[in-house]
């Protein structure tokens, strides 16, 4: 549903050769990278691999130390109005109802102005596609941790992203309210037709949800391995392919590790 603009083609965000460190350390190094336009992406990598550091560099939160980033055709030097950010804490006001928490992401500077009618109406098919209608008026502490990830969720798909910027957005919730995230979000931005890049620690998600999975390893990180998963949805049905490709990215991973240990 978002405005697709048919001057633009190429990729959605297209990375080359990334360095970002913290005090003259690096911790990704040589990272290349594209995210097609509605092409779901996990960048997947063990704790401390440098997704998040990575990942708020190709958002635009942090400068590189080398290389470039272009979103959209354009070089990327601050975090773009046409991408979004969902993070493990979805981060609400408490002192404001679900409408205005999904509000509150179309409200800053950068935001291309809206008028009343069409804000309302974002927020509103914003509610109604995560599943929360019926508590547009309620308050975060009246919520439950994966009705307030679905109002992060909202807050982010507000504001019409050409891309998602997911980083373990899932990662707090129990298994069963992570799987049925999980869906959602693979449903969501189907119908809103927007790319995501969803950083993972989590294989089993990186399979379930990911058109393509990048894996982050090594130190400094690199992408060590890249995988196309062709599996059809729902993924559920296909277990035999999902164990196969679980062995070989756990094998790869023991690869990666070996090799930087
Ligand atoms: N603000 C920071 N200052 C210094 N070091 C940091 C900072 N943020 C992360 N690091 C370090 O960078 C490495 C990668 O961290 P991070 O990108 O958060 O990894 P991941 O998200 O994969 O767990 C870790 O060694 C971490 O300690
Ligand atoms: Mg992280």
């Amino acid at each position: 549903m978002t405005a697709q603009d048919p001057a633009v083609a190429g990729p959605a965000l297209d990375a080359r050769n990334l360095r970002f460190g913290y005090l003259g350390k690096p911790v990704v190094d040589g990272v290349s990278l594209a995210i097609g336009k509605r092409e779901i992406v996990c960048l997947l990598g063990g704790s401390g691999s440098g997704k998040s550091t990575l990942l708020r560099g190709l958002a635009g939160l942090a400068v590189p130390e080398d290389g470039t980033v272009s979103f959209l055709g354009q070089p990327l030097l601050a975090p773009h109005p046409r991408a979004a950010l969902v993070f493990q804490q979805p981060s609400l006001l408490p002192w404001h109802d679900v409408r205005a928490n999904v509000g509150f992401g179309l409200d800053f500077a950068r935001q291309p102005a809206i008028d009343r009618v069409a804000r309302e109406r974002r927020i509103a098919n914003a509610i109604e596609a995560v599943g929360l209608a019926s508590h547009a008026r309620a308050y975060p502490a009246q919520l439950s941790g994966g009705q307030a990830q679905r109002v992060a969720l909202a807050r982010a798909l507000a504001r019409e992203p050409e891309l998602l910027f997911a980083d373990e957005p899932f990662s707090a919730l129990d298994a069963i309210t992570r799987a049925e995230m999980q869906a959602l979000l693979v449903d969501l931005v189907h119908r809103w037709h927007t790319a995501v890049l969803l950083v993972t620690h989590d294989i089993d998600e990186a399979i379930l949800v990911a058109d393509r999975i990048l894996l982050l390893a090594g130190r400094p990180g690199r992408i060590a391995r890249e995988w196309r998963v062709d599996i059809p949805r729902p993924r559920e049905d296909h277990g035999d392919e999902i164990v196969r490709l679980r062995l070989e990215i756990v094998a790869a991973l023991r690869d990666a590790t070996n090799l930087a240990g």
